[in-house]
């Protein structure tokens, strides 16, 4: 199938880890160019080790996304590199996890911050770029949480409940501009931020999922590249959960 990410350019946030990374590679290897975002430009590297064999266009920037003006100077030192920006996909998140009772503010703040926050401080600093032309796309990350809720993720799943809730919103008011705005939902997913999960966690979670195992990065990532792609131009709005049928909401 072709996405149609040739002369587009995409940029990913928590492009140094597990499902961003994943993330950018899919959309090189389809011959988007990709600008890579996080906060730990440290983990850059691999990311474009992977990336290189694409022949793909890449390039790093160092964001922090609970900053607006870190995410502001990010994209437009993107935009002037390559000329303007066509895709936004908000993957960086944090998971501190926990019942309420016992859990420390400080977490429960992280968690809103990165992911709420960070979320709604990208899309606020990509909507300039992303008006500019017809058919340019955001793709949100929230949770599987954000829709059924998880006893021992309160307060991240109050986080990726508002990324969907904005998400619909957001998609109606850029329906105008032709951006389309939409939110992926995964399932537990194979990343360092998962890595509490023992191989014996993992196989009794893994009967709890009609399809019997697990999430890898590529699941998601390849989710993420349809609705970033030209194929998903009349789909705005929704939530799609990328999770082997644990939640058929
Ligand atoms: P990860 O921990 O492997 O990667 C997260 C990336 O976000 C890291 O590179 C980190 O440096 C970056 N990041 C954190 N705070 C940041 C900030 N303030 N500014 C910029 N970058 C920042 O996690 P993973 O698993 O790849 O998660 C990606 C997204 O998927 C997150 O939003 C997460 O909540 C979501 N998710 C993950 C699931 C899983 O099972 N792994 C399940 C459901 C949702």
């Amino acid at each position: 199938m072709d996405y149609g990410f040739k002369g587009r350019v995409a940029v990913v946030t928590g492009a140094a880890s597990g499902i961003g990374q994943e993330t950018a590679l899919v959309l090189a290897e389809e011959g988007a160019t990709v600008a890579l975002l996080d906060k730990n430009p440290a983990g850059f590297d691999k990311t474009l080790e992977r990336i290189r064999p694409t022949g793909a266009t890449a390039k790093g920037y160092a964001c922090d996304v609970t900053d607006l003006a870190s995410c502001t100077e990010a994209l437009a030192a993107v935009a002037r590199d390559f000329g303007g920006i066509n895709i936004l996909c908000n993957v960086a998140g944090v998971l501190k996890g926990g019942a309420l009772e016992g859990m420390l503010p400080a977490d429960w703040k992280l968690e809103i911050d990165v992911c709420l926050m960070g979320t709604i401080n990208m899309c606020s600093a990509a909507i300039p770029h992303l008006k500019k032309e017809k058919h340019n796309k955001i793709v949100n990350i929230a949770s599987d949480a954000g829709r059924i809720g998880e006893k021992t993720m309160v307060t991240y799943s109050a986080a990726k409940g508002g990324v969907i809730a904005f998400t619909k919103a957001l998609a109606k008011e850029m329906g105008r501009h032709w951006v389309n705005v939409n939110v992926i939902c995964p399932g537990t997913i194979r990343t360092p931020m998962t890595a509490f999960v023992t191989p014996e966690m993992e196989q009794q979670w893994a009967r709890l999922y009609p399809l019997r195992r697990l999430g890898e990065p590529r699941d998601v990532a390849n989710g993420i590249a349809f609705l970033a792609s030209r194929r998903a131009d009349w789909v705005t709005g929704q939530t799609l959960s990328v999770d082997g049928g644990f939640a058929m909401v």
